[in-house]
């Protein structure tokens, strides 16, 4: 039975006694996390959210404490009266306490514990599932302690740099009705208003911009957003936005400010001093030179662009690319101290690799002294290899990698490759950070499916002043005064100014297709509101996960998430989502259908 803790309070964290408290007598509380037992003398690791501290039962020990200590086994949590003395035996470097321990003179046990299913300790090497489903040990761990520490410190950052610049931190509904960021709503269904839903938010675009209606001026929350789309290692159903919203600013200011926060962030969390302004790249050039609207800029590989060289060329694969309006393009895979990076077997599996993102093939080059080999020479004449391997300036022991086909293509497969290709070879410095903002954005995709234009990034995007008169003769051309914050190839966040005028608006539904009532229906609430007296205004959103998991050089989100879901969306400690019972059911008026008659 545990005994209870009346008669000793806790005096330090275990983790912060040092050599200067030697000689006082301390409480410690905390869990056991090893413990030695060499027949006369006794040593506990006691470990608490500061860290660990060495207990120490001595020769001298009073026979009843030392059987009671004798009883202690993995994760129970005690707390111990005790002197600090200098370590007798050897000093250990690797710990923050690794010169003193305490001698016990008082022991309780608070409770006991079963043995947990995996040993609580660093970098351990316990499935994920198993991990999951016992969370609350798993965050035991010191590493996942100090993600959620480092979360807790990117937070409070960013609440004294938003405050310190005179935004107000106001909360929004979480019970909203549907906002279109593009992803597929969770509904929450209305008891008192039958057959009705509420959805919750993908985010607060609409209310912030009101707030902005409002005169609030400066706006920042740090919310939970939810998206009922495919998980990734960067994304989760529900996940938590760091968002912000300011009136009377124009795309510039949006992004000066937000350098700010992240220079103050680096700075604090990292001691990296990051030079502003940072990098502002179109949307077209980092397509064209990186393949992706994301571009990780610690390692090269650059997309070059060889269609003219092979425009002519007589090689079915490239000429039918081209005539059908797409491209030919490569990256050079530099040599590694003067010899090849990759061998033919590995050139094999990344042409494997690329077909995953649609690609038909993969040629390659591979310039050796005085030959290049090659699965493509054959098709080629001299001119057109010379003019290759001169476009991307490749030396004996390059690799050229080229992929021909619709533009979306060649741009999905090498912008790919030129990660896992940098992946494979280790090449990227993980201390270093690249940040820059992806700007020029275009303001419409068109959607095969659909067979209509959709916003890219959502219906409130401002078009560029100069492409406005292009809405109507060729919408996708128009850029939006749109930005994302990308940092080592991932979009830590992103933004837009916004249109304020309902005229403007309404012809942005009518081009994404809506017809008048429809939008009315859905948006009138915004569009009536943009009658009353709107200020200019824009903002932005940082998916507060990726930001921590990026400071932390994790490579999940669920890494820096106390309580994350898995894969299929559920969780696994919880088990939800779970069946509920027939009464709460009725009360909603819903009736369920088996989920086989849903798939038909
Ligand atoms: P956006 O949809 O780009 O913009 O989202 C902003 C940022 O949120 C993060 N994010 C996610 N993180 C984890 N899991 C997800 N499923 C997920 N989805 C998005 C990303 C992203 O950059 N209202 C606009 C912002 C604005 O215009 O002000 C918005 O939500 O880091
Ligand atoms: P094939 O004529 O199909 O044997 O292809 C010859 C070479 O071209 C092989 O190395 C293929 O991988 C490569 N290849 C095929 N299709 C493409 C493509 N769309 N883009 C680049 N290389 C391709």
């Amino acid at each position: 039975m545990s005994e209870n803790i009346i008669g000793m309070k806790r005096t330090h964290r275990a983790g912060t006694l040092n050599a200067s408290n030697i000689g006082e007598e301390v409480v410690l509380m905390g869990w056991v996390q090893n413990y030695r037992n060499l027949g006369s003398l006794l040593f506990i690791d006691l470990r608490d959210v500061s860290g660990i501290c060495q207990v120490y039962f001595g020769e001298d020990c009073d026979k009843e404490i030392r059987e009671k200590a004798n009883t202690l086994r993995m994760e129970f949590v005690i707390a111990v009266r005790g002197t600090v003395q200098k370590r007798g035996g050897s000093i250990n470097p690797n710990l923050a306490t690794g010169e003193i321990e305490v001698l016990v003179s008082e022991l309780r046990i608070l409770s006991k514990s079963e043995t947990p299913p995996f040993a609580i300790e660093e970098n351990s090497d316990a499935n994920d599932a198993l991990r999951l489903k016992y969370r609350y040990l798993d965050l035991r761990r010191p590493d996942m302690q100090e993600a959620l520490k480092l979360r807790h410190r990117v937070a409070k950052i960013a609440r004294d740099y938003y405050d310190e610049n005179g935004f107000y931190e106001i909360e929004t509904p979480m019970l909203t009705k549907s906002t279109p960021e593009g992803a597929r709503d969770y509904l929450v269904p209305s008891r008192v208003h039958p057959n009705k839903f509420y959805a919750l938010p993908q985010s607060p675009q609409l209310y912030k911009q009101l707030l902005m209606l409002s005169g609030m001026d400066r706006y920042v929350q740090i919310t939970k957003c939810f998206r009922d789309e495919d998980l990734r290692a960067d994304r989760q159903p529900e996940f938590t936005q760091i968002d912000l919203e300011m009136s009377f600013v124009e795309a510039d200011d949006v992004m000066e400010m937000n350098e700010g926060f992240m220079k103050k962030l680096f700075k604090e969390v990292l001691d990296i001093d990051l030079k502003t302004p940072f990098v502002k790249m179109p949307y077209s050039e980092a397509m064209e030179r990186f393949g992706s609207d994301k571009p990780d800029l610690r390692f090269g590989y650059e997309i070059k662009d060889i269609s003219d060289v092979v425009a002519k060329s007589e090689f079915k694969v490239f000429a039918g690319a081209l005539e059908n309006g797409g491209s030919v393009r490569c990256i050079k895979i530099d040599a590694i101290d003067g010899k090849q990076a990759f061998s033919r077997k590995e050139i094999d599996s990344l042409g494997e690799f690329v077909k995953t993102y649609g690609a038909k093939g993969l040629a390659f080059m591979i310039i050796e002294e005085n030959e290049i080999r090659s699965s493509i020479t054959k098709f080629l004449t001299e001119a057109e290899i010379k003019g290759i391997v001169d476009r991307v300036e490749a030396k004996p022991g390059d690799e050229i990698l080229i992929v021909a086909d619709k533009n979306k293509v060649v741009f999905d497969s090498l912008g790919a490759l030129r990660c896992e290709a940098a992946k494979r070879l280790d090449v990227i410095d993980k201390d270093r950070y690249e940040l820059l903002w992806v700007v020029d954005f275009p303001l419409l995709e068109y959607d095969e499916e659909e067979n209509r234009y959709v916003a890219m990034h959502h219906p409130f995007t401002m078009p560029k002043d100069e492409d406005i008169e292009l809405l109507d003769k060729e919408p996708g051309k128009v850029r939006a005064k749109a930005y994302d914050l990308v940092i080592n190839g991932c979009e830590a966040g992103g933004g837009s100014i916004r249109i304020f005028n309902s005229d403007l608006q309404q012809k942005m539904f009518e081009t994404l297709g809506f017809s008048k009532e429809d939008a009315w229906e859905r948006f009138g609430f915004l569009m009536g509101a943009f009658k009353y007296g709107t200020p200019p205004h824009g903002g932005m959103a940082y998916g507060l996960d990726r930001l921590v998991m990026l400071l932390a050089k994790k490579d999940s989100i669920r890494d820096v998430i106390a309580f994350p879901k898995v894969q299929n969306a559920s969780e696994l400690m919880t088990e939800a989502p779970n069946v509920v019972d027939k009464k709460q059911l009725d009360e909603l008026y819903i009736s369920l259908v088996s989920p086989e008659k849903t798939e038909e």
